[in-house]
């Protein structure tokens, strides 16, 4: 057998398995595993470290406009080589429909731009205009050319498409096989708490935490979960920050609902109290849904344990410290007008293999399930997220031992912070391949701009979530009546 690389005396890793061996690849795949593989082009010593399947981000907001006209700092050139510094072979940023926008025009647009990616990418649709045209030709048009989630918005007064418009994405997602994404915060709860705070002139960025209350996130994943619910639709509920908000998708789970969710490394590693900095400092750590607390961290963490969460997501939604980003409606603003979001899509894999492999909180297949192989099952990725025969040679070798300091310099990102500055981790990737090539090694990045590669996907894996039919959708049920008919009925 020829191979063009061997990845000799690995420790290799699946979300099932872990055995020590060798890993031929050939033509990008990986076309074979064995205990020793002789040969190979290149042949890379991973002298018993650990090959883990390359990482898929699928929370990232790159070369993307916030609804308020702010372009995020990293486009698809530094996004994805801060990714790929990070452990991961592959990406799936949103693309952004803004009111008025054609989805068709949306596509064009962020396919131009991914031209510039060093890994694999696909796209979340994001669907803030759920016209008559969006619902019957364009979503169905995004779907066929392998675009399978669509997200929502249910906060945010120029993305939240109401309970009403959720149906509708619900339905038709469902009737392609795509899976809905859903951002959950109440708006009028969060509207409300902006005014009563303004009103008492309390505008420093910590109000920011306040304004947006964990109730307002429970509240709206236990409705986006009842909209789903009532059309059978797959929902992913993105971001999740509160133990309640979790312990809805636990309940959901067990129920067979099919649901997905994930939380974020920000949510485990920061808290509010990170919002309370000198200064404007503390606008660093806003984002949307903000960070909580101590208690709800140690909650989080025993959600990612029990299998409540399928992945563990960056969000990374980079705006720099300046007048391009965080300040882009001046310096001195209240908390509402300053850009949410913050970077971390380099450190998401290094923070939750340091905090949880290494500290016991979770096993190394798990860490594979939560940080590639979930993601490729749910996101229709079906050449990625394990190492097997036929799968792409998607790979990155770990040392486990490695420790260091987070510093911006290795984000390799095009911020100027990072919020995890200063927090030692230990366990680092060493090597990350895309489809067989070589991307980082040694800390220097070895990948040509625009290596990477468009992967159309498959619907979600919805196997073992039977779902529920609602009796007022059933025609057996409901007298007859067709509710269900555009969506191919409620099963
Ligand atoms: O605060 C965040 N996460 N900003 C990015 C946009 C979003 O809400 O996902
Ligand atoms: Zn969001
Ligand atoms: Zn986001």
């Amino acid at each position: 057998m020829h191979f063009d690389t061997v990845i000799h005396d690995g420790t290799i890793i699946t979300a099932t398995e872990t055995f020590r061996g060798d890993i031929g690849i050939s033509g990008g795949r990986i076309i074979a595993l064995a205990e020793r593989l002789a040969g190979g082009e290149r042949r890379i010593d991973a002298g018993g470290r650990l090959v883990l399947p390359g990482g898929i981000e699928t929370h990232a907001h790159i070369a993307q406009e916030s609804s308020g006209g702010v372009l995020t700092a990293d486009d698809y050139l530094s996004g994805s080589v801060s990714a790929a510094f990070g452990g991961n072979s592959s990406f799936i940023p949103f693309a952004a429909q803004h009111r008025g926008q054609s989805i068709d025009h949306v596509i064009e647009t962020c396919g131009a731009r991914a031209r510039r990616s060093v890994i694999d990418y696909s796209w979340h649709l994001i669907v803030s205009d759920p016209t008559p045209e969006v619902l019957e030709d364009q979503l169905p048009r995004a779907f066929a050319r392998g675009i399978t989630s669509f997200k929502v918005f249910m906060t945010y007064d120029l993305m939240n498409i109401g309970d009403g418009g959720m149906l509708d994405i619900l339905t038709v997602a469902k009737a392609h096989g795509a899976i809905t994404m859903v951002h959950a915060e109440n708006n009028d709860m969060v509207k409300w708490m902006n005014r009563r705070l303004a009103e008492q002139g309390l505008t420093a960025p910590k109000y920011h935490a306040i304004s947006r209350p964990e109730l307002a996130e429970e509240e709206a994943i236990n409705r986006a979960v009842s909209l789903a619910r009532l059309v059978n639709a797959p929902l992913f509920i993105v971001h999740v920050s509160t133990a309640g908000g979790a312990a809805i998708v636990q309940r959901e789970k067990l129920a067979g609902t099919r649901l997905f969710a994930e939380t974020c490394p920000q949510y485990l590693a920061l808290t509010r109290q990170d919002l309370d900095r000198p200064g404007m400092e503390g606008a660093k750590f806003m984002c949307s849904p903000p960070l909580r607390d101590a208690a709800t961290q140690e909650a989080l963490w025993q959600h990612i344990r029990a299998g409540t969460f399928d992945c563990v997501s960056s969000d990374h939604a980079p705006y720099r410290f300046d007048e391009s980003g965080k300040f882009s409606a001046g310096r001195d603003v209240a908390y509402p007008k300053i850009a949410n979001g913050m970077p971390g899509i380099a450190a998401r894999l290094p923070y939750l293999f340091s905090e949880g492999v290494m500290k016991g909180r979770i096993t190394a297949n798990q860490f594979v399930a939560l940080s590639a192989t979930n993601a490729a099952r749910t996101f229709g990725m079906k050449r990625k997220g394990s190492i097997a025969p036929g799968m792409d040679g998607d790979i990155a070798i770990w040392n486990p031992e490695a420790r260091r300091k987070v510093t911006l310099a290795d984000q390799h990102d095009n911020m100027d912070y990072t919020p995890f500055e200063g927090m030692e981790l230990t366990g680092a990737p060493e090597l990350v391949m895309n489809r067989g090539a070589v991307i980082v090694e040694k800390g220097a990045l070895r990948a040509a701009e625009g290596q990477g590669r468009f992967v159309p996907r498959a619907p979600a894996d919805l196997t073992a979530r039977p779902g529920h039919i609602a009796k007022e959708l059933d025609p057996a049920q409901n007298f007859g009546a067709p509710i269900a008919a555009r969506s191919g009925g409620p099963a």
